[in-house]
C-alpha cells in the first residue's frame, strides 16, 4: 500500500464521518441557501457532467481532479451527475444549484452565471480542491458526501473589484495570473490594473518604446531615481503586449474584466522621464503630494494628444474593457500656472482656475477614447466637470460625501473608499502599512456598505455600481508575500460586501466561516494570508485568536518558528523581555508579539550633531528626547559622507542599541546605503558595526563594553528626497 493510499484511507474516513448536515461555509455567502438535511449527494471520480460552457466544464473538471482519485474502482455503484442547463430567467451573473440524491442541476442564463455556480460548487468540496496539484499528489479522495441543498443566487452589485498598483512594486505575469485566480474564487469580477505612475510605466507601447526602455526602470543610473527600497540596484519591469493579451484572456475566461489605468495628467513622472517634451515647459520645482517634481503632463501641448491617442490605439487592441481609466488625481496644478502652453489654454477657454484644466484634459481624453469605443473612467476629480458625459464612470476614493457629489452630478460611481477599502492601510497599529486614512482590519472592511449615508432618492440606486479594494504598492517589496498579507482575508470580506444581500451579512457568522473553512481554502490556494497576532498580557497569559490556531514562542528574543514550542498554559520566566510569540496556522505565521511593557529602554543623556541639512520641523534636538514620532528629518536627499553623531554624556552600559531610520508610520525615507559605527569608552577609534538592513541596524556592544558614541554614516545615495533618523532604542 502506497503512502497515498494510506492518506486516502484516512481522508475517506474523515469524509464519511462528516455529519450529513455539514455546514457549507460559502464565501461570499449566496443570497438563498436551503439545506435538506435528510438527503445527500456523493461526489466521486465517476461523476458525470453534461452540458455547460466548454471552458467552465474543463475548469470544474481540473479542480475535481485535485481531490478525486481517478484510478481504480469507484465505491459508488451509482455515479452522480451534474447537469448544466441554460434558462432565460437569471440575471447575468445569477444561477441556481439544485442538489438532490444522485443529481445536481445547475441553471444559469449566461456562462458567467454558470461560472459562479461552479465557484459555489467548489466550496461544497474539501479545501484541497484549490490546491494546484493534480495526479499522484492530489488529495485522492474516493468520495465526498454533501447534504442536498437548493441555492438561488445573484450578486448585490455588478462591480466587485480589486485595484492593484504594479508601478511602485512590479509583479510579473505569473503573479498577476495567480491574483486573478484568487479573485475568481471570490466571485470578484473587475481587476483595475494601475499600470503607470510616477515610479514606473509598466505596459509596452510599441510606438513609444522609451516608455518601457526608460520609464519602467529605476536605479542609480536610471532616469527614475531609486524608490521603495529598490536601493542601489536597477529595479523594474513591464508587461509585453503579448503578456497583457494573455492576462486579459485568462481573466475573461474567469469572468474578470480588466480595466487598465494609465494615471495622467499628474503621477506622470515615468512618462515624463521617457518623453520629457510631454511635461510643462518651466523650471519651477513644484512638488506633487508624493514629493515628485516635473511629473505633470502638459495639457496645452497639442502634440501630447496625438501621442496619447496613439497609446490608446495600441491599448484598445489589448484591452476589450468598456472603460479605460485615465487617472485624474492629485495633480500639482500649480505646474500649469508656470507653463505658457497651459496658460494659453486657460485664456482661450476663459478659465479662472488651473483646476479647470483637469476637466479640459478629461474632456479631450473622453473624445479620443470614444473614437476607439471606450468610455472614460476617472478618479473623483472629474466630478466638477459639467461637460463630461454622464456615461463616464467616477471612481471615488474619499468618503461617502464625495460619492454623493458624484451621484448628484449624475455619474455612475464605484467606491474605493480609503477609510474602508484601502488595503495598503495597516490592519492593527503594530503592523506594517500606512495609516493616513485609518487602521483597517478585516471587520472594518466587512462593516462597510457602499450605500451607507447616501441619498439615492429619485431612483438613483442604479448609479452605485459597486466597490473595489485598493492596494497601492509602495510598501509591498517587503517582507515576502506582503501583498497577500494585505489582500487576504480583507478581500474575502470585500467580496461578501459586494455579493451578499446586506440583510444576510453578519460579521460573526463570516468570521466563523473564515475559521472553519475559508482560511483552509486560502492556504490551499497558496496565499500567505494574514492571521491575527496572539493576545499576550503582562502575566504571561497567552490567547490564540482562533481555536484552530496555535501560539508558538521563544525564550531568547528570536523569532518563533514552526520548530518552536506551542503555548499550552501561562508562560513563566524571569526574563519576560525575551519572550516572543506568534500565531501559527499550519505554516502560516502571524506577526511576532512581545509581553507588553516587558522590554525596558534606557534614555541616557545624549548630544546629537549632524552634517545633514535639517528640516526645521524635525530638528536634530528631537533625537535627544527618545520620543516616538519625534525623529530628525533631512531637508533634502542625504549625500555620501553625511553623518549623524550621537555622543553620550557618560559611558553607556547596555545590551543592544537599535538604530532606526525611515518614517515610523510610512516606512519611507530610510537609509539604504549607509553603516553604523560605535566608539567604545576604552578605544580611540570608531568601529564599523555593519550596514543597514531594511533601514535598521542592531548593534550589540562587543563583550559588554561601555559605549561612548554611535555614528550613522551615509555611504551613497538613498532613495527618496529626504531621510528620517529615529531616536536610538537602547536596551
Ligand atoms: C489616490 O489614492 N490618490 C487615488
Ligand atoms: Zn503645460
Amino acid at each position: 500500500m502506497s503512502v497515498h493510499r494510506l492518506f486516502l484511507a484516512a481522508a475517506v474516513l474523515l469524509a464519511s464521518c462528516l455529519p450529513a448536515m455539514a455546514q457549507f461555509d460559502f464565501v461570499p455567502k449566496p443570497a438563498s441557501v436551503q439545506v435538506d438535511e435528510g438527503a445527500s449527494f456523493v461526489f466521486d471520480k465517476n461523476l458525470q457532467i453534461t452540458g455547460g460552457d466548454p471552458f467552465n466544464v474543463q475548469y470544474l473538471q481540473q479542480h475535481l481532479d485535485r481531490v478525486f482519485d481517478r484510478r481504480g474502482d469507484s465505491w459508488n455503484s451509482q455515479p452522480g451527475r451534474i447537469e448544466f442547463v441554460r434558462t432565460k430567467s437569471f440575471p447575468r451573473e445569477g444561477y441556481a444549484i439544485s442538489v438532490k440524491p444522485g443529481r445536481i442541476v445547475v441553471s444559469a442564463t449566461t456562462r458567467e452565471g454558470e461560472f459562479y455556480a461552479i465557484q459555489t460548487l467548489l466550496q461544497m468540496l474539501p479545501p484541497q480542491v484549490y490546491r494546484r496539484v493534480s495526479g499522484p499528489d492530489a488529495l485522492l479522495l474516493r468520495q465526498w458526501e454533501i447534504p442536498c441543498v437548493e441555492i438561488v443566487d445573484q450578486p448585490r452589485f455588478p462591480w466587485r473589484g480589486s485595484m492593484f498598483d504594479v508601478s511602485r512594486t512590479f509583479f510579473d505575469k505569473a503573479y498577476i495570473l495567480r491574483h486573478l485566480d484568487w479573485l475568481a474564487y471570490h466571485k470578484i469580477n473587475k481587476f483595475h490594473w494601475h499600470l503607470t505612475d510616477d515610479n514606473g510605466w509598466r505596459m509596452e507601447i510599441r510606438k513609444y518604446p522609451k516608455l518601457t526602455q526608460v520609464g519602467a526602470w529605476r536605479g542609480p543610473d536610471e532616469a527614475l531615481e531609486p524608490a521603495f527600497n529598490s536601493g542601489n540596484e536597477r529595479y523594474g519591469g513591464y508587461y509585453t503586449q503579448e503578456e497583457m493579451k494573455e492576462i486579459v484572456a485568462y481573466a475573461a475566461e474567469r469572468n474578470i474584466e480588466i480595466i487598465p489605468e494609465f494615471d495622467l495628467p499628474g503621477h506622470s513622472k515615468a512618462l515624463a522621464v521617457s518623453y520629457p517634451e510631454m511635461v510643462c515647459r518651466h523650471d519651477a520645482e513644484i512638488k506633487s503630494v508624493q514629493g515628485e517634481v516635473h511629473n505633470v503632463l502638459c495639457v496645452g501641448r497639442e502634440k501630447n494628444y496625438v501621442i496619447l491617442e496613439n497609446i490608446i490605439k495600441e491599448m484598445a487592441s489589448i484591452f476589450p474593457s468598456k472603460y479605460f481609466h485615465i487617472g485624474v488625481e492629485e495633480v500639482a496644478t500649480e505646474s500649469w500656472k508656470h507653463c505658457p502652453d497651459c496658460q494659453a489654454v486657460m485664456k482661450k477657454m476663459g478659465y479662472t482656475d488651473e483646476s479647470q484644466l483637469q476637466g479640459y484634459f478629461a474632456q479631450r481624453m473622453e473624445t479620443i477614447l470614444a473614437k476607439y469605443g471606450k468610455t472614460l473612467e476617472g478618479w473623483e476629480d472629474i466630478i466638477p466637470t459639467e461637460t463630461l458625459s454622464r456615461n463616464d464612470l467616477v471612481l471615488v476614493w474619499h468618503n461617502q460625501n464625495v460619492m454623493q457629489k458624484a451621484i448628484d452630478a449624475g455619474f455612475p460611481v464605484v467606491t474605493q473608499n480609503c477609510f474602508y477599502l484601502y488595503l495598503d492601510m495597516k490592519q492593527t497599529p503594530a503592523e506594517r502599512g500606512h495609516s493616513w486614512a485609518t487602521i483597517i482590519d478585516v471587520e472594518r472592511v466587512y462593516s462597510f456598505d457602499p450605500l451607507q449615508e447616501l441619498d439615492l432618492s429619485g431612483g438613483r440606486e442604479h448609479l452605485v455600481k459597486g466597490l473595489q479594494g485598493g492596494l497601492w504598492a509602495e510598501l509591498l517589496y517587503y517582507p515576502p508575500h506582503f501583498s497577500e498579507y494585505q489582500l487576504y482575508p480583507r478581500l474575502s470580506a470585500l467580496a461578501e460586501v459586494g455579493w451578499t444581500p446586506q440583510e444576510k451579512r453578519d460579521y460573526a457568522d463570516f468570521d466563523g466561516r473564515l475559521m472553519r473553512t475559508h482560511f483552509e481554502r486560502l492556504r490551499n490556494m497558496g496565499i500567505q494570508f494574514r492571521i491575527p497576532m496572539p493576545e499576550v498580557d503582562v502575566r504571561g497569559n497567552v490567547r490564540s485568536p482562533y481555536p484552530n490556531m496555535v501560539v508558538r514562542y521563544t525564550f531568547d528574543g528570536t523569532e518563533p518558528t514552526l520548530a518552536s514550542p506551542v503555548v499550552t498554559g501561562p508562560v513563566v520566566t524571569d526574563q519576560p523581555e525575551k519572550l516572543r510569540f506568534a500565531t501559527f496556522y499550519g505554516d502560516i505565521k502571524s506577526q511576532t508579539v512581545e509581553v507588553p511593557g516587558a522590554r525596558k529602554y534606557l534614555t541616557p543623556a545624549v548630544r546629537v550633531e549632524t552634517t545633514l541639512q535639517v528640516n526645521p520641523r524635525y530638528p536634530v534636538e528631537n533625537l535627544s528626547l527618545y520620543e516616538a514620532r519625534k525623529p530628525l528629518r533631512s531637508a533634502g536627499a542625504p549625500k555620501a559622507g553625511d553623518q549623524v553623531l550621537f555622543s553620550f554624556e557618560a559611558p553607556l552600559n547596555c545590551s543592544r542599541i537599535t538604530v532606526q531610520t525611515a518614517d515610523a508610520v510610512n516606512n519611507f525615507y530610510g537609509v539604504t546605503q549607509g553603516h553604523v559605527e560605535v566608539k567604545y569608552a576604552d578605544a580611540k577609534d570608531f568601529v564599523n558595526c555593519g550596514t543597514f538592513d531594511m533601514y535598521n541596524r542592531v548593534v550589540v556592544p562587543a563583550g559588554g563594553r561601555p559605549v561612548l558614541a554611535v555614528r550613522i554614516v551615509i555611504d551613497g545615495p538613498c532613495e527618496g528626497k529626504a531621510v528620517y533618523i529615529q531616536p536610538l532604542i537602547i536596551e
